[in-house]
């Protein structure tokens, strides 16, 4: 169901019937304000100036040609040339009829379907998952989740980072405590932020051990067994700390979609041959590099992209490369989305530039790096612990769930143990992932316990709220909200406010789809439970009094809305509860 595009295919016909030209943007909107109709064809203004047309006039004519009675009551040109679309009544009760028997809630596929390659959450293994890791690990997951609920082809790619100069100190420190006889599960790895602080002080002060480290990253880039076994140990372990918070954080990331950077080891020789053959790569003081002149500085100097250091040893760089060839020339994905830091801008313009001249992409493969901004601490500056450190994403995570017990226990005194435990742990969560996927992606935010844990405003726990009241309301009404999808009736105002939101789910989606952008279906989400609200209010629906009619069509509105928070939380990875 998307009333947008019914209305743009509208408004294209009658622009041909007016005699405009074929090639023209019907730019169709949704209207901020009720004195602007629902939705707004305001593409006629930009065809008038082309036409040199007067645009009050060009929109009359394209009035006249509209065939839209079957959705809309009244039609109005306003303002320079704007056509105001008021939607009728029967049309929007019939499609919310439709839609709430429908399983994906009338969202239709992706036309036409897409492969896309989803690169989110990335974490280096040499570390533990810290907060520098949320904001890919949800935005990505969101991201994969909508395009699959599209019908599109979502392959989902971990580019771990397990392959870089630290592998070496970290498997020489963890050799040395295996000959130690060290449990290793339980003593060493379980810290893996002590294990690492420890190898980097004996890598700094201990004589003979960086030596040994370095040897260990050439031999075990060239394949050596006993270093890779050792490499191998200190992975999977490394792995198994990122599975845990990808369960606590209900991502859909699990092992096999690990594509990590080594495993395109075998690729980069052919790579750098490509680069060669292309003319792209020069030598300069020893190391492989591409000059771009597409990114020279205010000087005119080309923009350096180092492809191989002068040892021979490959970089994040060439692996990226290799990436782009694997995906858009072997599994011929259409699109391509990686989710980074921002900090990451120059690289991945370098890394697209580089590969469109060599063909490791595809002219028909659209490469996404889609950047987000830091998460900032009260102060406004990067998110660190009291004493300065990196926040341990566990940590964040167990804080979240234990300061929304403690709100919990204060607002419903009544929990048992057992539910205060759940709730807490789905509010907590959730309030961490909708604070952070509500903010537009590209922006840094400022991360506040108070603001996300509340129960007002633009928050998880305002709309799993309103979730768990909706069910309730089934509960006393006796009613399987299931059955409710027969008749809807829209005899006033905020039932059709919350009618026509409610039929927007698919533009939101949509609009969150090509531009990358959870914070759209976050708004969706809270403007919908806000009209909900008011409805609510001004409705009564299980008051005496009430026509059984009037009361089934209120209840069938009720179901959608609660359908349609619980399928657009879940696709951003967020939980609800039936109770509260
Ligand atoms: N591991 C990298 C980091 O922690 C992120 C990798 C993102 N993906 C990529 N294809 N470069 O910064």
């Amino acid at each position: 169901m998307n009333i947008k595009s019914l209305i743009v295919e509208k408004a294209s016909q009658a622009m041909l019937a007016a005699g405009l030209p074929e090639d023209i943007n019907p730019s169709v909107t949704q209207s901020t304000k009720p004195q602007f109709g629902d939705y707004q064809i305001n593409g006629v203004l930009s065809v008038a100036k082309k036409l040199k047309a007067n645009p009050r006039e060009l929109a009359q004519q394209v009035i006249n040609n509209l065939e839209i009675d079957d959705i809309a009551e009244r039609v109005e040109l306003a303002g320079p040339g704007f056509i105001n679309i008021h939607l009728k009544n029967a049309f929007l009760e019939s499609n919310i009829i439709a839609v709430n028997k429908n399983k994906k809630l009338g969202v239709l596929a992706h036309q036409p379907v897409q492969k896309v390659v989803v690169d989110y959450s990335a974490p280096n293994l040499a570390k533990e998952m810290h907060v520098g890791h949320l904001r890919s690990t949800i935005i990505g997951d969101a991201m994969a989740r909508v395009l699959e609920f599209r019908g599109d082809n979502v392959i989902r790619h971990n580019h771990m980072g397990d392959w870089g100069t630290q592998f070496g100190m970290l498997i020489a420190h963890l050799e040395q405590m295996i000959e130690q006889g060290t449990d290793l599960e339980k003593v060493a790895l379980a810290d893996l932020e002590g294990f690492y602080r420890d190898a980097k002080k004996r890598f700094d002060n201990e004589e003979g051990f960086a030596d040994l480290a370095r040897s260990y990253v050439v031999k075990l880039q060239a394949g050596d067994e006993y270093c890779k076994s050792l490499w191998k140990m200190f992975i999977d372990t490394s792995i198994k700390h990122s599975e845990e918070v990808y369960d606590r954080l209900n991502v859909t990331l699990t092992r096999e979609h690990i594509r990590a950077e080594s495993s395109y080891n075998d690729l980069l020789p052919k790579i750098m041959q490509r680069l060669n053959e292309s003319n792209l790569v020069v030598e300069d003081q020893g190391a492989q590099v591409v000059f771009i002149d597409e990114f020279a500085n205010s000087e005119g100097a080309p923009s350096p992209f180092i492809v191989q250091k002068s040892g021979g040893g490959f970089l994040y760089s060439t692996t990226d490369l290799a990436a782009c060839e694997y995906r858009s020339n072997e599994l011929m994905a259409d699109r391509i989305l990686i989710f980074t830091d921002s900090r990451q801008s120059l690289h991945f313009k370098q890394v697209e530039n580089t590969a469109r001249k060599a063909k490791f992409l595809r002219e028909e493969t659209s490469y996404e790096p889609s950047l987000f901004g830091a998460m900032l601490g009260q102060d406004g500056k990067p998110f660190k612990t009291r004493t300065g450190g990196t926040v341990k994403l566990t940590s964040l995570l167990d804080e979240a769930v234990s300061r929304a017990s403690q709100y919990l226990e204060q607002r419903e005194p009544n929990l048992s143990a057992d539910n205060l435990n759940e709730i807490a742990r789905k509010v907590g969560i959730g309030a961490v992932k909708f604070a952070d996927l509500s903010k537009h992606r590209s922006n840094d935010y400022v991360f506040d316990w108070d603001s996300m844990l509340s129960f007002e405003g633009k928050t998880a726990p305002y709309l799993q709220y309103a979730y768990a009241r909706i069910r309730s309301i089934f509960r006393k009404a006796q009613v399987n909200s299931e059955d409710l999808s027969d008749s809807v009736i829209i005899s006033n105002e905020q039932e059709k406010a919350l009618a026509i939101k409610l039929l927007q789910f698919e533009e939101a989606l949509d609009l969150m789809s090509s531009e990358v952008t959870p914070h759209v279906l976050c708004n969706y989400l809270y403007e919908l439970t806000s009209l909900y609200m008011t409805f609510y209010e001004s409705c009564p629906i299980l008051k005496e009094g009430v026509s059984e009619q009037i009361r089934y069509s209120r209840l069938s509105l009720c179901r959608l809305v609660s359908n349609t928070i619980k399928t657009g939380l879940d696709l951003l990875g967020i939980e609800v509860m039936e109770s509260m």
